[in-house]
């Protein structure tokens, strides 16, 4: 019988089911010779420093080459060579038995404040493009920068567009601020490539700032292994507390003090617990900046009653109230919320900060009665912009399609 691969496809077709199975595990991208997954960090002091990350195929190098940019093509002659940190290492991931890949990083420290530089990364043969980021002012200047909730899932499908609407409409941001579950599951390195698909080249002009979710932790809890190795966060948490490097850290940009606290660790881990409370409070006592800003995952009020967290809420409040919070950024409840609540709680008026509950991926949870919140929706992906002042906060939430949802003004 003579073979007919046309027909036999032709019927595969007709028969196959049009809903998608289990989707199998994607396959693994094995790092590249070529430099990838390039992110940008704030430094602890950004006005004078600036961490680059990323990752290659194993045995390689590091190098960072760096100038002043400059307005035609002479700047690469005055780069200066800096080696890198490097870690060759193997990781289990979930996509196959182990992940074995260089990853390498770099603070790039004694720079000028409010000024352009360019840089590219690789391994003296193989290079990146010129990239090009501004170091922050010594001084409140106005700025505005992005924060988006959880990407978490269908992350270069559905999550994209809303970080890349949001970097359309503010391009200009200093930086980029995420509240936790950029990944589903914690062992996966295929929905990193896909995080790092999403952000592409911006991640390597505009610095990340994440703060983790429980999905990017194991129990126990143990921490994704990519998340030290990817990001130089300012390494300035709780002393002496190893398992919160990387994950409690703050910054402080143009008259805001962002600071960034271990959710999942401060919820389920009693001796974190204590050691974040001890090194927020004189964060927040000893503060000369403007505002303060607080980025979380779990949130203080949450979009559903169920879902409501009296242990991250009993740790934070009184420090917040005390020390006039300005803004609380947060994820996890896959809905929108935003209202102000003052010391004696929600609805009983008084000055207090403002807690904003959202979500960038295409998870959405019903969301239920959200008393606390002037402003909610549910079915919504969003991106928030805020414009930083000396004299206000103006923020604003878009949804993913670019439509306003959501203004307010914070003052002193
Ligand atoms: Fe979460």
């Amino acid at each position: 019988m003579t073979f007919r691969p046309s027909f036999l496809l032709g019927a595969l077709l007709l028969t196959a089911p049009i809903a998608a199975q289990d989707a199998p595990e994607p396959p693994l991208a094995a790092p590249t010779v070529a430099p990838e997954r390039i992110v940008l960090n704030l430094a602890a002091d950004p006005a004078h420093a600036m961490a680059v990350t990323w990752r290659s195929a194993p045995g390689l190098p590091g190098f960072v080459e760096l100038a002043e940019a400059g307005d035609g093509p002479d700047f690469v002659k005055s780069a200066t060579r800096l080696p890198a940190q490097n870690d060759d290492t193997t990781i289990a991931v979930r996509e196959t038995t182990t992940l074995h890949a260089a990853y390498h990083s770099l603070t790039m420290r004694g720079l000028k404040p409010d000024t352009v530089y360019a840089y590219r990364v690789g391994d003296g043969t193989h290079w990146s493009e010129w990239l090009q980021f501004r170091t922050a002012a010594v001084t409140l200047r106005p700025f505005r920068f992005l924060f988006l909730g959880d990407m978490q899932n269908q992350i270069l499908s559905e999550a994209s567009r809303t970080l890349r609407m949001g970097l359309r409409m503010a391009g200009d941001a200093a930086f980029v601020v995420h509240g936790g579950d950029l990944i589903n599951r914690h062992d996966s390195d295929a929905e990193w490539g896909e995080w790092f698909a999403a952000g592409g080249y911006a991640y390597g002009q505009t610095p990340q700032m994440p703060t983790p979710g429980n999905h990017e932790y194991g129990r126990g809890p143990v921490l994704n292994p990519q998340w030290q190795r990817q990001f130089t966060l300012p390494a300035n948490g709780p002393a002496g507390i190893e398992r919160l490097a990387d994950t409690c850290w703050s910054t402080d940009y143009q008259g805001v003090r962002l600071i960034s606290v271990d959710a999942p660790q401060l919820h389920g881990v009693p001796e974190s617990r204590a050691a974040i409370v001890a090194w927020l409070e004189p964060l927040l006592a000893h503060n000369p900046n403007r505002w303060t800003v607080l980025l979380l995952h779990f949130p203080l009020y949450s979009l559903e009653p169920q879902r409501d967290n009296d242990r991250v809420r009993d740790a934070l409040k009184p420090l917040i109230d005390k020390y006039k919070v300005d803004l609380v950024l947060q994820g996890h409840d896959h809905g929108y919320g935003r209202g102000t609540v003052g010391p004696a709680g929600p609805g009983k008026g008084g000055k207090g900060a403002t807690y904003v509950v959202a979500v960038a991926g295409p998870k959405m949870y019903d969301g239920g009665i959200q008393g606390w919140a002037d402003k909610s929706a549910t079915n919504t992906q969003t991106f928030q912009v805020i414009d930083v002042t000396d004299r206000g906060m103006t923020y604003r939430a878009y949804s993913a399609a670019g439509r306003l949802l959501d203004e307010t003004v914070l003052r002193k």
